[in-house]
């Protein structure tokens, strides 16, 4: 395989290899409160300031940084968000927030199990907005009390990042799981913006590429989310307005609509049996079926059907610009670093870090048409 082609690899899980590790050992990184925030309006949906969790570069990673956008829904009417404000641990407010944060996976500071991004500098911004951080609503809900300003902590979270160094930045990675996916695809472009011409900038969405179900009926809960993102936090203004002027607002909030207008390169990792795509595109009763494996013939039938329109929907553009890791697994989240190998030996971790550099283009997509448990390989259903 040369840098200067493009790989199309359709293919079979064929390596069985060692099962997961025991879990890695974690260490623990502090809050850092968003400088200037209430002025800013960076705040969570009660007015708290925002806050994220940061760790410097070392060595030859000083100049590089990973962003890690946290999810968890989206608050969608006035009750609903509400309810994160006062009740959620950390959803709706920093109130309550831990003030230590425990860094694993690919933001662990272990060379042995974060071998790509151990001495980047690394930063976990959590969700408190209920928006994908694409709100921005000037004066708060007149009945609840309650702010939409998401929009405004990515902006802020991003001005404090900056001057810490990010305006420096040579490699950069925004990312994100779920909410946290969809917010890294909306943000990309601006993420990008906001850095050197000379860097290396691309984004990494996992578990959040959702798709418009039109053929099928379904609970449409990711229009009615969508469309409060719309009315209820004012994100229309963080959406490419080439696509809001052409169609429906809340409609360029699907990544298959969105990414079209998105320049930055783009990863798109996902399970195409997402059990939040299933649950909120099908009905509820499929996604718990799924999970215990008793569907009936039609629920098997109408989960193909999705996940047929979930690949149809996938972007064509080259995999230069939009890679692609899709599994066939019960799952939601998936960490970076597992065993599971799709084609030939390569993991998740590999894959992407070769598409990162440029070195392979890839887009990889299980064929397996069956959906698989893989939580031999640290990939497990969640309870949702
Ligand atoms: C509304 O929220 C703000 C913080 O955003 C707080 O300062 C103010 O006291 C609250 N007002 C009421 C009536 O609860
Ligand atoms: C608000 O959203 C919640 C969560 O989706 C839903 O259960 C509830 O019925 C909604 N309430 C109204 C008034 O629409
Ligand atoms: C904070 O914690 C207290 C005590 O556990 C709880 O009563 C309160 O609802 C929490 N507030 C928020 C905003 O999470
Ligand atoms: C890094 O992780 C490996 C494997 O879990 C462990 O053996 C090693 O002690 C860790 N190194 C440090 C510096 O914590």
């Amino acid at each position: 395989m040369t840098t200067t082609t493009f790989l199309l690899l359709l293919g079979f899980i064929v390596i069985l290899t060692t099962p997961l590790q025991a879990q890695t050992p974690v260490h623990i990184v502090p809050i850092s409160w968003v400088q200037n925030a209430i002025v800013k309006g960076a705040v969570c949906l009660d007015g708290t300031p925002a806050a994220y969790y940061y760790e410097q570069g070392q060595g030859d990673g000083a100049n590089n940084w990973l962003v890690f956008l946290q999810g968890g829904g989206w608050c969608v009417n006035q009750t609903d968000c509400f309810n994160r404000a006062i009740y959620g641990k950390s959803s709706g407010s920093t109130k309550n927030i831990s003030l230590t944060f425990p860094f694993g996976d690919f933001l662990s500071n272990n060379q042995t199990n974060n071998p790509d991004f151990y001495n980047w500098n690394r930063v976990y911004v959590p969700y408190c907005d209920g928006s994908s951080f694409t709100g921005d609503v000037e004066a708060p809900d007149s009945v609840t009390n309650v702010t939409y300003k998401g929009a405004r902590i990515f902006r802020a979270t991003m001005d404090d990042l900056l001057s810490r160094g990010m305006n420096g930045a040579q490699n950069a990675l925004l990312t994100g799981v779920s909410a946290g996916g969809l917010a890294a695809m909306i943000h990309c472009d601006r993420f990008r913006g906001l850095l050197p011409w000379f860097a290396r900038v691309k984004c990494l969405p996992i578990a959040g590429y959702f798709v418009h179900e039109e053929n099928l009926p379904g609970s449409k809960q990711f229009e009615v989310a969508f469309d409060a993102l719309i009315h209820l936090h004012g994100s229309a203004g963080m959406l490419p307005p080439q696509c809001t002027s052409i169609m429906t607002p809340s409609l360029c909030l699907f990544p298959q609509y969105l990414l079209q207008y998105v320049t930055t390169p783009v990863f798109i990792a996902m399970s195409s049996f997402d059990q939040v795509q299933i649950k909120w595109n099908l009905f509820k009763e499929d996604e718990v079926c799924l999970v215990s494996q008793n569907c009936t013939h039609d629920q098997k039938q109408a989960i193909q059907e999705l996940r047929s329109d979930v690949l149809a929907a996938l972007p064509k553009a080259p995999p230069l610009s939009r890679g692609i890791w899709m599994t066939s697994c019960i799952a939601h989240e998936m960490p970076y670093y597992s065993t599971l190998t799709i084609i030939g030996n390569k993991t998740f971790a590999e894959v992407f870090i070769d598409w990162y550099f440029g070195f392979n283009y890839l887009q990889v997509i299980d064929t397996q048409i069956e959906p698989q448990n893989c939580s031999l390989y640290g990939i497990g259903p969640k309870q949702l």
